[in-house]
C-alpha cells in the first residue's frame, strides 16, 4: 500500500517534471504580421572557413560579425586546442594563426559538438599535420557519416580511423600528402572543402570536381587568404604550398562577415505567410551558390525584393525586404537540392500554407543531417494536421486544399532548423504551438526566438 508520503513525493516529482518540460518549451501563438528589421547572425559557413584559414595564417586576422552560432564557436574551441590564439569580443573575433606548419598537437580530444562542418573541414586540415588528433562530437554528430571525407583523405595519404570506419570519433594522423584529382560522388560542399584544405599540404595540385554546384565559400575564402586556388567550371584546383615551404602561411585578413541567409530564410518565410508583414533584412549574404532559395520564393509568388547589392571580399551582400503574399508552392528536385539544402525544412513546413503544396525529391541527404530531417518534418507536420507523404528521398506536403493546420507539440529531435521551421509554421496555424527543446536553435541562431517575439504582432 503506498503511504500518503509516497503519494506526496510522487506528486511533487511529477509537478517538477511538468514545470521543467514547460520551461523547456517555447510557445508560439498565431500572428498577423512580422515587421521591422531583423538582427541576423553572421554567416555560419563563412565564419567556419575564415576561422580555420585564419588559424593557418601568419599574423592576426580580425573577423567582425562572426557567427553567434554555437557551431562556429565549436570550431573556435577546436582551433584553440590546436594552438591558435583566439580572442572573442562579442561578435568580433581575433585569431592569431600559426602558419600551415605550426599547429600544436592537442592533448585533449577535439569536440566539434553538433557541427558537421567543423569535423569534416578540420579533418582536411588535420590530414596535413604530422601529429595525431582525435576529434568527436555530440550524440547526433556521432551518427553522421564521415566515410565521405575519410575516403579521399586516405587517398591523399592520411591515416584515419573511425568507428565502423565511418563515424566519429575520428583519429587522424597526417603527414606528407599527395595531390589527387577527386571526382566527388555526391554534391557536398563539406567534402569538397575537406579535400581542398588538405590540398594545401599536398605535393602538387589537387582538384575536386563536383557533380552539381555546391556553396563555394571555401574557394572564395582561399582566394582571400592568398592561397593558390582556381576554378574551371565545376572543378576547383588548389596548389599545395606547405610541402615545399617549411614556413608557409596564409595572409591574415580583417573583414566583416555577411549576415546568414539560411537564418534569414525563417524570417522571409514568416513575413511571407503573414499578410500584414513588412520586414527588412540588411546586410545579408547573397552568394549565388546560396541564394537559389530567394528565386524559389519569388517563383512561389513571394514579395521579396533585393537592394544595395555589393561584393564584399568576393561574397555578394545585399538588403532584402519582404511583404506578406499568397504562396503557390512547388517542386524542389535535382541540381536545385544542394543549392538550398539547409532551407528544405522551412520550405517543407510552409507546404500546408501554399496553394499547390511542396514536394521535395532527390534529397535523401536530408536523412543524415543534424537529424533525419525527412522523418522529423513528416512527423511534426502530421502533428499539426497536415497531409504528408514521406518518401525515401523526400516528401510531399499537401497545400491549402487539404485543410488548415493547427498548433501542436513539436519535437525538433534536437535539430535547430526543425525547431525554427515549426516555430514559423506555428505563427500561421490556429491555436498554440509548443516547440520542445527550443535551446537547440542556438546551434545556428541563438537569438532566434527573441527576434521572432520582437518582430511578430498578433
Ligand atoms: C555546409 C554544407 C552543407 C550544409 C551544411 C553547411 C558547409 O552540407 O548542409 O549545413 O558549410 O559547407 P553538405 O556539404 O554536406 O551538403
Amino acid at each position: 500500500m503506498p503511504t500518503i508520503l509516497d503519494f506526496l513525493l510522487r506528486a511533487s516529482i511529477l509537478a517538477r517534471a511538468k514545470l521543467t518540460s514547460i520551461l523547456k518549451s517555447e510557445t508560439i501563438l498565431p500572428a498577423k504580421s512580422l515587421s521591422g528589421g531583423v538582427e541576423l547572425p553572421g554567416d555560419k559557413s563563412i565564419s567556419h572557413r575564415y576561422a580555420m584559414l585564419a588559424a593557418l595564417a601568419g599574423g592576426t586576422s580580425e573577423l567582425r560579425n562572426f557567427a553567434a552560432a554555437r557551431d562556429c564557436h565549436s570550431t573556435l574551441g577546436c582551433l584553440k586546442s590546436l594552438g591558435a590564439d583566439v580572442k572573442v569580443n562579442g561578435t568580433t573575433v581575433q585569431i592569431t594563426g600559426r602558419g600551415l606548419h605550426d599547429l600544436k598537437s592537442s592533448w585533449r580530444t577535439l569536440d566539434a559538438e553538433n557541427s558537421g562542418t567543423t569535423i569534416r573541414l578540420l579533418s582536411g586540415i588535420l590530414s596535413g599535420q604530422s601529429f595525431s588528433t582525435k576529434i568527436t562530437g555530440d550524440s547526433s554528430l556521432q551518427k553522421r557519416p564521415m566515410k565521405r571525407v575519410i575516403t579521399p583523405l586516405r587517398e591523399m595519404g592520411a591515416n584515419i580511423r573511425g568507428r565502423d570506419d565511418n563515424f566519429p570519433p575520428l583519429v587522424i594522423k597526417g603527414g606528407s600528402l599527395r595531390a589527387i584529382q577527386y571526382q566527388m560522388p555526391m554534391a557536398s560542399a563539406q567534402v569538397k572543402s575537406a579535400v581542398l584544405l588538405a590540398g594545401l599540404y599536398a605535393d602538387g595540385e589537387t582538384s575536386v570536381a563536383e557533380p552539381a554546384v555546391t556553396r563555394d565559400h571555401t574557394e572564395l575564402a582561399l582566394q582571400l587568404f592568398d592561397a593558390p586556388v582556381r576554378k574551371e567550371g565545376r572543378t576547383t584546383f588548389v596548389r599545395g604550398i606547405a610541402a615545399t615551404n617549411g614556413n608557409a602561411a596564409l595572409r591574415p585578413v580583417s573583414l566583416d562577415i555577411p549576415g546568414d541567409l539560411s537564418s534569414a530564410v525563417f524570417f522571409i518565410a514568416a513575413a511571407s505567410l503573414l499578410p500584414e508583414s513588412n520586414l527588412y533584412i540588411g546586410n545579408v549574404g547573397l552568394n549565388p551558390t546560396r541564394s537559389a532559395v530567394l528565386d524559389f520564393f519569388q517563383q512561389m509568388g513571394a514579395a521579396v525584393s533585393v537592394a544595395h547589392l555589393q561584393s564584399n571580399t568576393g561574397e555578394l551582400v545585399g538588403d532584402l525586404s519582404v511583404k506578406g503574399a499568397s504562396l503557390k508552392g512547388g517542386l524542389i528536385a535535382g541540381d536545385l537540392v544542394p543549392l538550398l539544402i539547409d532551407e528544405l525544412p522551412m520550405l517543407a513546413a510552409l507546404g500546408p500554407h501554399t496553394e499547390q503544396g511542396i514536394e521535395i525529391r532527390d534529397a535523401a541527404e536530408l536523412r543524415v543531417k543534424e537529424s533525419d530531417r525527412i522523418a522529423a518534418l513528416a512527423e511534426n507536420l502530421k502533428r499539426m494536421g497536415a497531409k504528408v507523404e514521406e518518401r525515401p528521398d523526400g516528401l510531399r506536403v499537401e497545400g491549402r486544399s487539404a485543410g488548415p493546420v493547427h498548433g501542436a507539440e513539436i519535437d525538433p529531435k534536437g535539430d535547430h532548423r526543425i525547431a525554427m521551421a515549426f516555430a514559423v509554421a506555428g505563427l500561421a496555424a490556429s491555436g498554440e504551438t509548443r516547440i520542445l527543446d527550443p535551446a537547440c536553435a542556438a546551434v545556428s541562431f541563438p537569438n532566434f526566438f527573441a527576434e521572432l517575439r520582437r518582430l511578430s504582432e498578433s
